[in-house]
């Protein structure tokens, strides 16, 4: 008989294992808290949408929407695409339910998997995971210095030092298309190759943001938006800086950042961390204001961010931080004997009723290897029970770090070792 084919995950599709994916868990979570913190509420959206919503919201001429897609038709003919980002799902999904008829502004944040046919590299994953915010309805500066600083905070919170914050305006319907104009033009007129001509012709912005050195000395002198933003859009970058001033995040001003997303305006930024190689954005948003309407929704304002979390927790690793993160457990249970193994089962039960974490030795191991494994496990104590603990109404203890052993009446164990992980600190707690 032939050997069965051995399956693997598909191409730049991480899988998150044990001991690492506690880590994930710690990231994907701090970074949350971070909004919460701010008032924003949960929001769980599809992970595939009508393929229309991405091609009018996120720019059919993105790399994004154009190459990276994973667009299907489903069993009845319609054309589906796994979401490449998630603040067109949101707008879909705000207009769609009314919230934009609510109290303004609509503050909203999200987590999960999203999916760009990228060449796999370090930190470029097709399956790649974001904690992301939107706050929509209100445009004022204040709003656009908030949604920075909770991301600057989610970092920070986890650890994480040696990043650095750029940001831009990329103006307004004001003087945005004037700008475009005056930028095309000054492209066309250089000696560009015939694809980055043809990229000049539809999205001017986006050659500006070419790798490639020789491109980059060739458009060293072109207009940037920044010197060409209307009076109120100047304005409004004025205050989201002075915001971020007195909010105490440190920025550098990047006239040349572009963003890979064709929704962006006024206000736009990026974190960016030199400890992850080519890869380094962990983190970019910005203000979205035609978004909502051309989605057919209100006339809105907007304004969110994406953090990336693989990225993120790579930088962490990148520091030198540890991340434990959930996953062991604070009581481990070695029975000997099948009464004994009886007993202790419904112990464990009752301890996890209280809020401990415990886990047991199963399948009759030895006391020598069930020992083994409560050391493994990460456990803080271990509970022994055999036929002669059970005669006398007692079961063993052991702190499996000092080695200190003593017994307790059965009647009491829930009660001591309760008290016992609350004294060493509430945080292997999951109540
Ligand atoms: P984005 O810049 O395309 O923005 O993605 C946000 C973050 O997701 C990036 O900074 C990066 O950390 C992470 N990321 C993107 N692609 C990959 C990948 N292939 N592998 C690993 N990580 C990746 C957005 O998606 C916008 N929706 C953000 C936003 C929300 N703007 C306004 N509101």
């Amino acid at each position: 008989m032939s050997k069965p084919t051995i399956f693997s995950a598909p191409k730049g599709i991480p899988d998150y294992v044990p001991p690492g994916s506690g880590g994930f868990v710690v990231v994907r979570d701090g970074l949350i808290t971070a909004a919460r913190r701010a008032g924003y509420a949960h929001i769980e959206l599809p992970v595939f949408e009508e393929t229309g919503l991405f091609a009018r919201g996120v720019g059919e001429s993105t790399d994004v929407v154009s190459k990276e897609m994973y667009t299907f038709a489903d069993r009845g003919g319609r054309s589906v695409t796994l979401r490449p980002e998630g603040t067109a799902g949101v707008m879909r999904a705000v207009i769609e339910h009314g919230l934009d008829r609510g109290a303004l502004p609509v503050k909203l944040c999200y987590s999960g998997p999203f999916f760009r046919y990228e060449r796999p590299q370090a930190g470029r994953y097709r399956q790649l995971q974001q904690v992301g915010i939107e706050a929509i309805g209100v445009d004022d500066p204040a709003l656009d210095a908030e949604v920075i600083a909770v991301a600057d905070a989610g970092f920070r919170g986890l650890g994480l030092t040696g990043f650095r914050l750029e940001l831009t305006s990329l103006g307004d319907a004001t003087c945005r298309p004037h700008y475009r104009e005056l930028l095309q033009e000054y492209l066309l007129g250089l000696p560009l190759d015939e694809p980055t001509r043809e990229r000049a012709r539809i999205n001017p912005l986006r050659v500006l943001d070419d790798k490639r050195p020789e491109l980059r000395a060739l458009v060293a002198d072109a207009p940037l938006m920044i010197n060409h933003l209307s009076d109120s859009a100047r304005a409004h970058f004025d205050e989201v800086l002075s915001h971020l001033d007195a909010l105490g995040v440190a920025y550098t001003v990047n006239p040349r950042l572009v963003r890979g997303l064709d929704y962006y305006t006024k206000t736009t930024f990026e974190f960016v961390h030199d400890g992850l190689g080519a890869q380094s954005g962990i983190g970019g948003g910005g203000r979205y204001d035609g978004l909502m309407a051309q989605l057919g929704g209100a006339s809105l304002s907007g304004i969110g961010f994406g953090l990336g979390v693989d990225r993120t927790l790579l930088a962490l690793t990148a520091e030198g931080v540890d991340l434990a993160g959930p996953g062991g457990c604070d009581v481990f249970g070695v029975p000997l004997g099948d009464a004994a193994k009886a007993r202790l089962v419904a112990i464990a039960g009752q301890l996890r009723a209280a809020g401990l974490r415990v886990d047991l030795a199963y399948g009759g191991r030895g006391v020598k290897g069930a020992m083994k494994a409560a050391d493994r496990s990460g456990a803080r104590y271990a509970l022994v029970l055999g036929d002669r603990d059970l005669a006398e109404g007692t079961i063993g203890c052991k702190h499996l770090e000092t080695g200190e052993q003593w017994s307790i009446p059965l009647a009491d164990v829930v009660g001591e070792l309760s008290a016992k992980l609350d004294e060493g600190g509430a945080d292997v707690r999951i109540r």
